[in-house]
């Protein structure tokens, strides 16, 4: 891998701190602004779902779930109401369930979401479904556990929009169907804490395993087709997607829960400049104040680096389960990919090239007939909960990859364009042809 020396000077940028949160412009938008949708009602994919299913480890469930959430039926079903109640935003236009829809698999379909007023996001809504699984919350992974993370999108300004957790509590005690469930439940008044528990306590219901591939890895040979056993093969093989992406009997999700840099934020940052300006700029580091960087500012394409302000972080986003992955597009980070085929197209070409990109990413050559293949296996692993909108999803995506491929490359693919020269700056340097034993790269 080619090593460029000029991100050294970031490590010893002195951190200044001080700059308000107000004096960073935010990003441009290239999309037009989508319009906030009416917050969805609940249907039959709100349900709480089975706790044990097909391809689901019990003693995973259990490492998982926190003691005092698992047990109560009424708890949930608070949860699930305030999950879905409008009235938890400043002006009630916003519930969770606004960018969380289960019905859209718990997205909302948008390239990044859409808040209070009208405001864009710079951040694509990623699932809750098997949230609970998630080492850590958020893109960046800034929360810990779904309580601490439930928090955030409340009180921030282009979400929910609430200014306090005391408006939010006042706001929702004043109600007396809420008032007498949290007295009941809690014994106590309605307090934030309380809050975020049981909305946590509702998403840690959001089980959607049992999808084709859990019973071929238990043996049904029929249960996925020979185009998702080829791109099984393929993930594990060519594809290099294991490496990241693990899918195994006791890590059934599909992530390793780190942060990686693949290029996709790349598209439009200069990192170091950014970075550096971010230094200088992040001065408490609180969860509010990242939060509102992340969602806010233009610092959000620098990824774990808000939150851990480590060199190796730049750019670095969490890598995502791929459960499910059919029915909560578009995908990435910020949203840029439109269809499963996109996001072969950007791993195909080796990502976008720069200082920080993951040793893991390279062009891989892959055909047209083993990019179908990939998608195909990652259709696989659609939950039976939504066999539907997959069998939907995966048509209307065909359809588009068959005119709209923008991030195709063939010639970076195959290797065939010499290093850094693309419009991007993003075909990877080719290997050695004379070296005959990969082993041997690098002079033993
Ligand atoms: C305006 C849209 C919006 C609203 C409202 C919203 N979210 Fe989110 N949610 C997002 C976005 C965008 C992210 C990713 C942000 C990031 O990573 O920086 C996210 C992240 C999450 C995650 C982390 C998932 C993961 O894989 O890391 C969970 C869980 C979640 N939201 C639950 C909730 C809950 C609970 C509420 C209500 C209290 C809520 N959201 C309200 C847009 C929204
Ligand atoms: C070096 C680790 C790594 C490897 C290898 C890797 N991925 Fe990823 N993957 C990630 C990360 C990190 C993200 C999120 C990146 C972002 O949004 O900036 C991601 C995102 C995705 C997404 C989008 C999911 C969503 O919910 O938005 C899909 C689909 C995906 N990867 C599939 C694959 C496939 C298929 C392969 C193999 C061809 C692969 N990945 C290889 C780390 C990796």
């Amino acid at each position: 891998m080619i090593r460029i020396r000029w991100f050294t000077p970031l490590l010893v940028a002195p951190l200044v701190g001080g700059l308000a949160l107000a004096a960073t412009a935010p990003a441009p938008k290239a999309v037009a602004t989508p319009k906030l949708a009416k917050p969805p009602t609940p249907g039959a994919l709100a349900e709480p779902a089975a706790a044990t299913q097909t391809g689901l480890p019990e003693i995973l469930v259990k490492a998982v779930t926190p003691t005092d959430l698992r047990a109560s039926k009424d708890v949930i079903e608070l949860g699930k109401k305030l999950f879905f109640d409008a009235r938890v935003s400043a002006d009630g236009t916003v519930s969770c369930a606004s960018c969380h829809d289960p019905d859209k698999g718990f997205t909302d379909h948008n390239q990044t979401a859409v808040g209070i007023r009208n405001q864009v996001g710079q951040r694509n809504s990623p699932t809750v479904l098997n949230a609970l699984f998630n080492e850590t919350q958020f893109w960046d992974g800034r929360a810990a556990s779904l309580e601490l993370q439930a928090r955030l999108p409340i009180l921030n300004p282009i979400e929910m929009g609430q200014k306090s957790e005391k408006d939010v509590v006042a706001a929702l005690d004043r109600l007396p169907e809420y008032h007498e469930s949290f007295m009941r439940l809690f014994g106590r008044p309605l307090n934030y804490d309380d809050l975020a528990r049981a909305i946590a306590a509702y998403e840690l219901t959001q089980v959607a395993l049992d999808s084709p591939f859990d019973h071929f890895l238990l043996g049904e040979e029929k249960a996925i087709d020979a185009a998702a056993k080829r791109g099984w093969t393929l993930f594990n093989g060519k594809g290099r997607c294991m490496s990241c992406h693990g899918v195994n009997l006791t890590q059934p999700l599909g992530t390793d829960n780190k942060f990686h840099n693949i290029g996709v934020a790349a598209h439009k940052q200069n990192f170091v400049a950014l970075a550096r300006e971010a230094l200088a700029t992040v001065s408490r580091g609180t969860a509010e104040e990242i939060d509102r960087l992340a969602l806010e500012t233009r610092f959000s394409e620098l990824g774990r680096f808000l939150v851990t302000k480590q060199q190796k972080d730049v750019g670095a986003f969490k890598t995502p389960g791929l459960r499910n992955v059919l029915v909560t597009h578009p995908y990435f980070h910020d949203g840029s990919s439109a269809t499963l085929w996109d996001v072969m197209d950007h791993y195909n070409k080796g990502g976008v090239q720069n200082a920080f990109l993951d040793g893991g990413i390279t062009r891989l050559g892959l055909t047209e007939n083993e990019i179908d293949d990939l998608v195909m296996f990652m259709a696989s692993l659609t939950s039976s909960r939504y066999k539907d909108l997959g069998q939907k999803e995966l048509a209307r995506q065909r359809q588009l990859s068959r005119t709209h491929r923008p991030d195709r490359d063939n010639t970076a693919a195959l290797g065939k364009s010499p290093g850094f020269t693309g419009p991007l700056g993003d075909v990877p340097p080719n290997p050695t042809k004379i070296a005959k034993d990969p082993a041997r790269i690098g002079g033993r």
